[in-house]
């Protein structure tokens, strides 16, 4: 890339960033627990991928649509994306959450507790793969809404153990389907998803295409964190 393609690309970016701006002043209350949140998991270390306001509100959105009274999450991070969602959610609503990572599993208990929501969201620190069969046993689900936000070399399995925790009329939501083009070029690679990232949303893809239990789209989006986009898919058959 010569130095003015690389100058109109980050104008580009800064212009998304602006726009996001734009909207969420606009249609966003101000929200001084989802800002803690943000502030808080930056002070643990954590990376700065939540989802940004505006695609949180959308979880929150799409949620509300489903009138969903039970949540999988995979993939908590700080618990930003865990808050939107769990908001939604009418009184006796259950949010089930999963976290590899400890240290961002704890953050995320935090901000959990800070926004009220320690009674309604359940956060297990585990691999998912390792969780999901145990809360399967133990009879979880059929889950209204699953968000698909974890590492993405494990898509495919969670796109698996997401159909088993469904029943017809479940709304899959996966991010991180589009990674700036990546997924045209498995061989490119994408180094901030670590190997097999890509492969992983290309395989959850093509799962997604020969899966005759659901209805599926992606939809590519731009905006503060860059060009990417969200895999939708309605359960029309029970799994
Ligand atoms: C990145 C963004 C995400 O939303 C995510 O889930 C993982 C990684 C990133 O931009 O690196
Ligand atoms: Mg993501």
């Amino acid at each position: 890339m010569n130095g003015a393609g690389y100058c109109e690309r980050s104008m580009t970016h800064e212009q998304w960033t602006a726009v996001d701006s734009y909207i969420t002043d606009l249609l966003l209350e101000p929200d001084p627990v989802l800002d803690g949140a943000l502030e808080a998991s930056a002070a643990a270390g954590l990376p700065p991928i939540a989802v940004s306001p505006n695609q949180g509100k959308l979880l929150y959105l799409l949620a509300q649509l489903c009138g969903a009274h039970t949540i999988l999450e995979l993939g908590t991070l700080g618990g930003y994306s865990t808050i939107w969602l769990a908001r939604a959610l009418p009184p006796g609503g259950r949010l089930v959450t999963l976290e590899a990572n400890p240290e961002y599993a704890e953050a995320a208990r935090a901000n959990i507790e800070r926004a009220g929501l320690t009674k309604v969201v359940q956060v297990h620190v585990a691999p998912a793969l390792d969780t999901l069969p145990k809360i399967a046993r133990e009879g979880a689900g059929p889950f209204d809404l699953i968000f698909i936000d974890a590492d993405k070399q494990n898509n495919p399995g969670y796109f698996e153990w997401a159909l088993k925790l469904s029943r017809a009329g479940t709304l899959i939501v996966a991010d991180n389907v589009v990674r700036g083009g990546a997924i045209l070029d498995p061989a490119a690679g994408d180094p901030r998803l670590g190997d097999g990232g890509i492969q992983g949303v290309r395989r959850f893809y093509e799962l997604l295409a020969a899966e005759p239990r659901v209805s599926a789209t992606a939809i590519q989006t731009v905006g503060s964190k860059g060009y990417d986009g969200f895999a939708l898919a309605l359960v029309t058959a029970e799994a």
